[in-house]
């Protein structure tokens, strides 16, 4: 495991949620082999980075479902780009160029869940306009390396909530409260947040029960 790794590793610790499996993958050359027949015609991206981390992905998905005493099966994309499951369980992937990040839970303990990873830094001042509500900015005039973990909690947020309602959602129809570890949705909905920072950015929202 190289030190990038182990700081991976540090940050998933981190977002540990009761009833949540997550798990990293660093993606290799030859990981675009590891899709079943039935993902490869699900996945419609031709670049081959693109269908590699989707590989990895699915590689680390079948891992954390044998640690959890589940059969490993195929994780087709559904039409609407999300992941499909099979009954009883629910998920979420990300992948950014070197790392694909899964995470996994029954839906007896989770209704939606979403993931998002990025590598760490400060978000462009023209993005932080576009993701950031007024509170937000108020928030993060006081702690500007928050706007990367902004970002990646919005995108978990909608991989979260896009499955369940169907609904595109805007950054600005997200709001993000860190300290109370939770996330409003202008829907209504309401979801509980885990993000942490390394040399990745990392955020996992929840849809609880
Ligand atoms: C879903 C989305 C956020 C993914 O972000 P991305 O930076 O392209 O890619 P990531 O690596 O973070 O995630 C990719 C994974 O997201 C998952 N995903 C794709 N569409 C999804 C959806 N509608 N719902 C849930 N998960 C989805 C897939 O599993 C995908 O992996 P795969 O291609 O290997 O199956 C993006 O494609 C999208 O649809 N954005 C539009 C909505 C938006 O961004 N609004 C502003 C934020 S609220």
């Amino acid at each position: 495991m190289t030190s990038h790794d182990t700081s991976l590793q540090h940050t998933i610790a981190a977002l540990a949620w009761p009833g949540i499996v997550i798990g990293c993958r660093r993606i290799v050359a030859g990981d675009e082999n590891g899709l079943t027949p039935e993902e490869a015609s699900s996945i419609h991206a031709k670049v081959p980075a693109a269908r590699r981390a989707s590989g990895a992905v699915r590689i680390l998905a079948r891992e954390l479902l044998v640690g959890m005493g589940l059969a490993p099966c195929p994780l087709p994309k559904s039409t609407s780009g999300a992941p499909s499951f099979p009954p009883g369980l629910t998920g979420s992937f990300a992948h950014d160029a070197d790392f694909a990040v899964a995470a996994l839970a029954k839906r007896n303990a989770v209704v939606g869940l979403g993931i998002d990873i990025e590598p760490a830094g400060p978000l462009p001042p023209d993005l932080l306009d576009v993701v950031a509500t007024a509170r937000e900015r108020l928030l993060l005039g006081r702690e500007p390396q928050l706007g990367r973990l902004l970002f990646v909690a919005k995108e978990a947020v909608y991989k979260a909530v896009n499955p369940l309602d169907g609904a595109f959602l805007e950054y600005h129809d997200i709001d993000v409260d860190f300290a109370a570890g939770r996330a409003q949705v202008r829907n209504g909905r309401t979801l509980g947040l885990r993000a942490a920072a390394g040399a990745h950015a990392i955020a996992v929202a929840v849809v609880a029960v």
